[in-house]
C-alpha cells in the first residue's frame, strides 16, 4: 500500500510577520524547485500568520494548516477560532490534540474528538496527535497510552482522506532525544492495528501515520524509511528552510 509521505511543519508560537513570510517564501521556492515530488508538504504557522503565509505560498504545492481549532461553528467563545474561519482563510488542515495543548490547555481525548468532528464537517483535514510522556514510557505503558488516545480522540467515521495521525512521544519533543527506530515502528504498527479495529482495515491501511519529536535532517532517513512511518511532523527544524527541505529529501529517497 503506497502512502505518499507528508512533510509537515509545526511552527508553534514562532514568527513575526517578516520572518514568517520569509520562511514561507523560502519553502515555496524550494518546493517548486523540488520538482515532481514523492512527498506532500504542509506548514502550520500561528494564526496571526495564516493569511500572509497563504499569500507567500502561492503557486507552490504546500498545504496550509492551523495548530488548533474550536469545535463550535461560531458564537460566544472569546479568543477561539472556528473550523469555518480556518477554511475561509485557505487552510486545508488543522493540527488537533498536540501534546502541548493537551498539557497547557488540559485538552482531553473527548474534546480533541469533538474538535476533529467539527473540523471534518467543515471540510478540513486533521492531524491528530498522540504520544506518551516519559513517565508512561518508563512504566512500559507506551502502546496502551497510544491506543487509548486513538480510541478516544479519533472520530469513528474518520477516513484516510480526512485524518492523519501523528505519533509524538512527549519526551522527544524539542529535547533532541528520540526513540529508537525499532520503538517507533512498533508503536506505528500498533497504532495501525488499533485504527483497523476502529475505522476498518481499508482506511487504516491508507491512513498516514507521521512520526514527530526532534526530527532533523540527520535522523530523518532512519525514521522515514520505516514501513509504517508516512512522514514527519517537525517543530524546531521546520523553522529553517534548509533543514525542512533536507528532511523532505530524505523522505523522497525512501520511497516504499
Ligand atoms: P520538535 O517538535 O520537532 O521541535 O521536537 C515536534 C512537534 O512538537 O510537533
Amino acid at each position: 500500500m503506497a502512502r505518499k509521505k507528508l512533510i509537515a511543519g509545526n511552527w508553534k508560537m514562532n514568527g513575526l510577520m517578516e520572518d514568517g513570510i520569509a520562511l514561507a517564501k523560502g519553502i515555496a521556492q524550494e518546493v517548486k524547485a523540488f520538482g515532481k515530488s514523492e512527498c506532500e508538504f504542509l506548514v502550520c504557522p500561528p494564526f496571526t500568520l495564516l493569511a500572509s503565509v497563504k499569500k507567500a505560498l502561492r503557486g507552490a504545492k504546500v498545504a496550509l494548516g492551523a495548530q488548533d481549532v474550536h469545535f463550535a461553528e461560531k458564537g460566544a467563545h472569546t479568543g477561539d477560532i472556528s473550523p469555518l474561519m480556518l477554511k475561509d482563510l485557505g487552510c486545508t488542515y488543522v493540527i488537533i490534540g498536540h501534546s502541548e495543548r493537551r498539557a497547557d490547555h488540559f485538552e482531553s481525548n473527548e474534546l480533541i474528538c469533538k474538535k476533529a468532528v467539527a473540523a471534518h464537517a467543515a471540510g478540513l483535514k486533521t492531524v491528530i496527535c498522540i504520544g506518551e510522556t516519559e513517565a508512561q514510557r518508563d512504566a512500559g505503558k507506551t502502546i496502551d497510552v497510544c491506543k487509548e488516545q486513538i480510541l478516544g480522540s479519533v472520530p469513528d467515521d474518520s477516513t484516510a482522506a480526512d485524518t492523519v495521525i501523528a505519533y509524538e512521544p512527549v519526551w522527544a519533543i524539542g529535547t533532541g532525544k528520540t526513540p529508537t527506530a525499532k520503538d517507533v515502528e512498533e508503536v506505528h504498527a500498533a497504532v495501525r492495528k488499533v485504527l483497523a479495529k476502529k475505522i476498518g482495515k481499508g482506511n487504516a491501511n491508507k491512513m498516514k501515520i507521521l512520526y514527530g519529536g526532534s526530527v532533523k535532517p540527520s535522523n530523518a532517513k532512519e525514521f522515514l524509511s520505516l514501513p509504517d512511518v508516512d512522514g514527519a511532523l517537525i517543530g524546531g527544524a521546520s523553522l529553517k528552510v534548509a533543514d525542512f527541505m533536507a528532511i523532505a529529501k530524505n523522505a523522497s529517497e525512501n520511497k516504499k
